[in-house]
């Protein structure tokens, strides 16, 4: 589910093309008619459609039409990509275990909106990105995979937020993988993953600067 230009979208539709990965995008759902992200995904062939949460007076009967639609795509697991609209807590109750997020911090860090300018006027010197899957709280829930990425000196809310998505679009890949193939699982508030491999800790080093953007 997305609201905007949809990039991570983008790229978890690029990692299900791959031949080997364990999930399809059955459809993308938006809650904005303008979301970029819609045309990019009717360019791969995905069904999109619009809920807008304007042509309801009630959370409630937004979040539950966004669950029929959901249940219609036949989804098995819900993909929430720059979706700026709170859920309620009974969409977050019908969707446990099955509705990740991704959020632009090293979680519990910077929940919330504008993370980088918060980080970058805290002065912090590593910040990342955060999979997780979601609880009722704003920003929270087990946490599925995690990157590291620098701040350097100089650094704008703009070159660090360009740092961090290029990193998102290798992480929630990653994640989703986990999570689809059944490596990774909530057990209470914590994810375990099975069989933990080397190739998967190279997304938790901080990037070097020439690998950045
Ligand atoms: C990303 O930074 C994501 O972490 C956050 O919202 C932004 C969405 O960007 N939740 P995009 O629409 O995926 O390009």
């Amino acid at each position: 589910m997305i609201s905007g230009r949809g990039s991570n979208m983008a790229s978890l539709i690029a990692a299900c093309e791959g031949k080997d990965y364990p999930a399809d995008i059955v459809g993308v759902i938006s809650n904005r008619q303008d979301a970029l992200g819609l045309s990019v995904a009717a360019q791969a062939g995905i069904p999109t459609l619009v809920v807008d949460h304007s042509d309801f007076e009630r959370r409630e009967d937004f979040d539950a039409e966004l669950t029929r639609r959901l249940e219609a795509f036949e989804a098995d697991l819900v993909c929430l990509a720059g979706f700026m609209r709170l859920l309620t807590d009974g969409f977050v109750s019908q969707w446990h275990d099955k509705l990740i997020n991704i959020h632009p911090s090293l979680l519990p860090a910077f929940k919330g909106l504008d993370p980088h300018t918060r980080a970058l006027a805290m002065g912090i010197k590593i910040t990342g990105c955060s999979v997780h899957f979601v609880r009722v709280e704003l920003d929270s829930g087990p946490i599925i995979a995690q990157a590291a990425v620098p701040v350097f000196t100089g650094d704008t809310e703009e070159t660090l937020s360009a740092r961090v998505l290029a990193v998102e679009h290798k992480l929630y890949p990653h994640a989703l993988a986990l999570v689809a193939s059944g490596r990774a699982r909530a057990v209470g508030e914590r994810v375990v993953i099975d069989d933990d491999d080397p190739v998967d800790t190279q997304l938790f080093s901080p990037p070097t600067k020439t690998n950045t953007v």
